[in-house]
């Protein structure tokens, strides 16, 4: 993990919700795994606390988040303009990319809202010999990023794209029709939507593993707020940055 103060390279709409800024950091990219994130101090003063984002893209020397305004925090963000710096920590959290190890046919991803982040650096990193499909999720057309991803599903809440609908039932509609062969769904969103695809899963006997959504302050394993319940074994909790944040559903209590 290294701490950066990051030169902004650009700051771009990938649609009329959602903005990519990019960052030099070269010793971060070195080590960028798809799934990690960047914890980002947004301004020296306020918000005090560290924001994290999921990694959007690594290209060389630049890495990329993507994010919509939503607060406070986003809001600073949005203001930026290239030359400025930013302190960054990263890359934090473990990766996606042990939980594709071994023998399946198909990853199936499956994002809700912003929850797209981290999968087209997944997508570009996965191994190309296995079948991928993704499915998205978003309020309506103006919050659809594709770019990076392969085999793309959409739905959104509004029916202004894709599928009317939520993208659970767009997945089961797809298995139910698709022979997938044998499978295994990497998921980012609302705890709500991936509670509800991790049930659907486990009903399934799809292996699942999903980036926990928490609020979290260090970022680093240092506060302890970021604990989730484990469903048994060893641990009774795990830290969400630094346990996770992706775990496999069965893991721990979503
Ligand atoms: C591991 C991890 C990766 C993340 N990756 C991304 C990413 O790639 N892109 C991105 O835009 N965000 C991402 N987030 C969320 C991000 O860190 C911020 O919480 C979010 O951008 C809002 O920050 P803010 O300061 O603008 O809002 P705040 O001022 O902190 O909050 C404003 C309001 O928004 C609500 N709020 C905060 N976070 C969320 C949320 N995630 N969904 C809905 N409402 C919320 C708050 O409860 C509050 O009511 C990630 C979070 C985690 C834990
Ligand atoms: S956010 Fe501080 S321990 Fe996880």
């Amino acid at each position: 993990m290294h701490q950066e103060h990051a030169v902004i390279r650009s700051l771009t709409n990938l649609t009329p919700e959602i903005k990519r800024l990019t960052l030099h950091a070269p010793s971060i990219c070195r080590d960028a795994q798809p799934g990690q994130f960047l914890n980002i101090r947004v301004d020296a003063n306020f918000p005090l606390l560290r924001r994290p984002f999921s990694i959007f893209d690594v290209d060389g020397e630049e890495v990329s988040i993507m994010f919509n305004v939503i607060g406070r925090g986003t809001t600073v963000l949005a203001r930026k303009e290239p030359g400025d710096t930013l302190d960054i920590i990263g890359p934090c959290g473990n990766s996606f990319l042990p939980f594709t190890d071994g023998d399946y046919d198909t990853s199936i991803l499956v994002a809700g809202g912003i929850g797209v982040a981290p999968f087209p650096f997944l997508t570009k990193r996965m191994d190309a010999a296995r079948r991928i499909e993704t499915f998205i999720g978003a309020r309506g057309k103006d919050f659809v990023v594709e770019g990076g991803m392969k085999n793309i599903h959409i739905a959104t809440d509004d029916g202004s794209m894709g599928y009317h609908g939520t993208v659970l039932e767009l997945l089961k509609e797809h298995l139910h029709t698709h022979d997938a062969g044998a499978a295994r769904l990497f998921l980012c969103g609302p705890s709500r939507m991936m509670r509800a695809v991790a049930e659907y899963a486990l009903e399934r006997n799809i292996p699942a593993y999903a980036s926990i959504e928490c609020e979290m302050a260090c970022g680093i394993g240092l506060c302890q707020g970021c604990a989730v319940e484990s469903n048994g074994g060893g641990k009774k909790y795990f830290l969400v940055c630094t346990d996770g944040t992706i775990f496999d559903t069965r893991t721990v209590k979503m």
